[in-house]
């Protein structure tokens, strides 16, 4: 177990992790698709593209086999051998692999684009990280280039907490989450993912993870270096304006 606001998130997750996202219906070719027609509407001639927190590589696997050159930053060991693993078995050159945090990665070159998908964002626990990680993503862009990433846009306050259940057939999750302070909240999973021999192996993490407000976000992304006039908020997957229900939002930001 690592210090309490780290918790033990991404340590035995990661061999199941393409289950996990599966079941919770993420797919990753409608969000390549969608950041390709990100691209296009803010003419970004893209070549090379930065991922924040790209975990299992999933998108960036896809993205590269588009020959795009895919740098990948990442500080959880067992997500990396994953995509590497992955990369290997796709016979895939064009990428680079970063273990550092997203908040004091360097890289060589700078990107058209920065991205961070699946509420990596929502990791960072203090208006401090959030800080390094968006300055130095400015730092990182062309000219013109955009960084986008997906928020939940807050968690609820005041203290509370709810269980929520996955059930299919392969995998069995349980959520027990509760809201801490300064809009923190400690998820508890306990997945159950089944094995061959019908059995389930039990895989217990803790995630620790922040609401950000819009009005916080959109602060410092100005204080990174980003115009206000620049500064989108989408919805997931639809360039269009979000409506309060929305929880999973995008901000789209142009240098
Ligand atoms: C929900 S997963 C998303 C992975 C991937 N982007 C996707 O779309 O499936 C969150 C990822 O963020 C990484 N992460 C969380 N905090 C981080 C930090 N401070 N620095 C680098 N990676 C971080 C975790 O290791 C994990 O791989």
């Amino acid at each position: 177990m690592k210090n309490s606001k780290q918790g033990t998130s991404y340590t035995t997750l990661p061999k199941y992790y393409d289950r996990f996202v599966q079941a919770r219906g993420q797919n990753y070719d409608d969000f390549v698709n969608w950041i390709i027609t990100l691209s296009n509407i803010y003419n970004l001639n893209l070549k090379r593209i930065l991922s924040l927190g790209s975990g299992n590589c999933t998108a960036e696997i896809l993205l590269a086999k588009k020959d795009f050159f895919v740098s990948c930053v990442d500080n959880s060991t067992s997500m990396i051998q994953e995509s590497v693993k992955k990369f290997l078995k796709n016979h895939i050159l064009n990428y680079e692999i970063i273990k550092s945090s997203i908040t004091d990665y360097k890289l060589n070159t700078k990107v058209e684009m920065a991205f961070s998908h699946y509420f990596c964002i929502n990791y960072l626990l203090t208006i401090k990280e959030l800080e390094d990680c968006f300055t130095l993503t400015y730092l990182n862009l062309k000219n013109h280039g955009i960084f986008l990433f997906d928020v939940i846009q807050d968690l609820p306050n005041p203290i509370k907490e709810k269980v929520l259940f996955y059930n299919n057939e392969t995998f069995k999750s349980v959520l027990e989450m509760t809201y801490l302070k300064d809009n923190i909240g400690c998820t508890n999973f306990y997945n159950f993912f089944k094995l061959k021999n019908g059995l389930y192996d039990l895989v217990e993490e803790i995630h620790y993870q922040r609401g950000y407000t819009i009005e916080e976000i959109t602060n410092l992304l100005i204080k990174a270096g980003f115009k206000r006039s620049k500064i989108t908020i989408s919805k997931y997957l639809n360039y269009t304006p979000i409506n309060d229900s929305d929880r999973r939002i995008v901000f789209i930001a142009q240098k």
